[in-house]
């Protein structure tokens, strides 16, 4: 069990969890926790050493998060980064200047003091950081010495090395700060001089552990997908409570070819679960007969597997909890947290369920990015087959089909989804990239076949490398390979005469089309 336990306190930043990801990273234990806890309630914890994240407030301002002044009689190191730099900085008598325009994007950062956070690094260049504020500092409080500047801004990074108090005005843990990760560590290893006692086994027998005290002698149910998400989970859980878990594998008809057969067999060989398989293919293509708009597929897939899922959970003895694979990025991208995040596209396994059903959610990789759950995957031994493959979205084929779902799409959609996956496999670029996928376009184009006219379907081919899906950019796949998947798709796949291939990063475009 990890020793060392570094508290996060969320200001509202979109990327408080990156935070908490890079102390993982450097085999620290973290935690994230809210603003509105009072310093009594954060000793309560026993933290080693705190972070201050960054926020969308200016300091001050009607409704504004605050800090509670006893955390600085906590004796703890503390790391206040942007927003909470200025907390910081107001808070031990220092000065701050309003701004109306916010600096955003790199800036070059000059370590001119020396500092513990500039260990290892060569101070002689600047480095460049991230930068992303409105206010800042202006005067620094008594016993702080300024230890980075940049050409704008003169306070960048202050600190009082005697208090251990550090506080940066740009965001280290985003990867666009070159030296940051670096930063981070100096802040753990040099100043709160901590050791790094935490790995994914840590967190693993955590969750167990965890797990297994909330649940008690209760009943959960979970839906499966296939996919490694809710595998991880229902694993988890069974490694918890054995077969108080019951889980639920809906195929919805909108899955790949042999999907539904394929995945539930091998879980079934590797893993003692209590698991059912339940074809409501029929009901959900019903329910999407006619609709083209995305945002509607998505809701009438939503909306059709919670009636299915409850009709099947109301089958199960007496169930508390539901436990659901939503991973950080679903969360972020789905739930406006506290105003800075916007919501993009509603993804159908955040939200919505429990409402209707009565039953306690469980989330077990709430805080994790994808990458982090295939660690935990291999801890778990869960075959590969399932840690490597690609994520595949809860509305699945529907939301790649553009326009009306049917059957017929459904089959052309599949048997060119198939070729892509087994020429990615073959070529061995399958692991290589985050996804590859197929779209099926709503329009017709004219082309030649033998002799004769087509007038015929179009195939986009969606394959993208990413770290986490919050951003990502187009796979610069060899030519030979992308021609061998086109002529495959037009010979093979009756009623396409076009493949086209998508050459847009996200943002500004999505990974999936709708
Ligand atoms: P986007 O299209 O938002 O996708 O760039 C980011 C990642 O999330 C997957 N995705 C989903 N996963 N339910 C899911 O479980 C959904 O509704 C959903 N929509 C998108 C997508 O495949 C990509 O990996």
């Amino acid at each position: 069990m990890a020793q060392n336990k570094v508290i996060i306190i969320d200001y509202g930043s979109q990327v408080t969890q990156l935070i908490a990801r890079r102390v993982r990273e450097a085999g620290v234990y973290s935690e994230i926790h809210s603003c509105a806890l009072s310093a009594k309630e954060i000793a309560k914890l026993s933290p080693s050493a705190l972070i201050l994240s960054g926020g969308p407030a200016s300091v001050g301002e009607k409704d504004a998060p605050r800090l509670d002044p006893a955390l600085l009689e906590l004796n703890l190191p503390i790391l206040g980064i942007c927003y909470g730099m200025q907390l910081l900085a107001q808070a031990l008598g220092g000065s701050l200047s309003r701004s109306e325009t916010r600096e955003y994007g790199p800036a070059e950062l000059k370590m001119l003091e020396p500092c513990a956070l500039w260990a290892h690094l060569n101070t002689n260049i600047p480095t460049r950081v991230w930068m992303s504020h409105g206010d800042r500092v202006l005067v620094p409080p008594p016993g702080f010495r300024i230890v980075g500047s940049t050409d704008k801004l003169e306070i960048a990074a202050m600190a009082d090395e005697t208090r251990k108090i550090y506080a940066l005005q740009f965001h280290p843990e985003v990867h666009h700060s070159v030296d940051g990760e670096q930063i981070l560590r100096n802040f753990l290893f040099e100043v709160a001089k901590l050791a790094p006692d935490w790995n994914m086994n840590s967190f693993l027998e955590q969750s167990i552990a965890q797990l297994a005290r909330k649940i008690g002698t209760k009943h959960v149910v979970c839906a499966l997908s296939g996919g490694i998400d809710s595998t991880v989970v229902a694993v988890l859980l069974e490694r918890a409570i054995g077969r108080q878990l019951h889980c639920i594998f809906v195929d919805n008809g909108l899955l790949r070819l042999n999907e539904a057969q394929e995945v539930t067999s091998c879980l079934k060989e590797h893993f003692n679960l209590d698991l059912k398989l339940v074809d409501a293919s029929d009901f959900f293509l019903q329910r999407l007969r006619g609709v083209s708009d995305p945002e509607q597929k998505r809701k009438i897939i939503g909306h059709s597997f919670i009636e299915i899922f409850d009709a099947e959970a109301r089958k199960l003895p007496q169930v508390d909890f539901l436990a659901q694979g939503t991973l950080y990025p679903d969360v972020i991208e789905s739930v406006s947290a506290k105003g800075p995040s916007a919501v993009i596209k509603s993804h159908h396994n955040v939200g919505g369920l429990p409402e209707n059903m009565n039953l306690a959610l469980i989330e077990p990789l709430r805080e994790l990015f994808k990458d982090e759950v295939r660690k935990l995957a291999l801890e778990l031994n869960i075959p590969d087959s399932i840690v490597w493959r690609h994520p595949f979205p809860g509305p699945g084929l529907a939301i790649r089909i553009l326009g009306e779902v049917n059957e017929a799409r459904l089959d052309t959609l599949r048997m060119a989804d198939r070729i892509v996956q087994e020429d990615l496999r073959s070529s061995g670029w399958y692991a290589r990239v985050w996804q590859g996928f197929c779209v099926l376009l709503p329009l017709r184009t004219v082309g030649v076949m033998g002799d004769g006219r087509s007038y015929d379907q179009v195939i986009a081919l969606r394959i993208v490398d990413s770290v986490d899906a919050m951003t990502a950019d187009w796979t610069r796949l060899p030519p030979e390979i992308l021609a061998g998947i086109s002529t495959r798709i037009t010979n093979e796949v009756p009623g396409v005469n076009r493949v086209v291939y998508d050459i847009s990063p996200k943002p500004p475009s999505t990974i999936e089309w709708e």
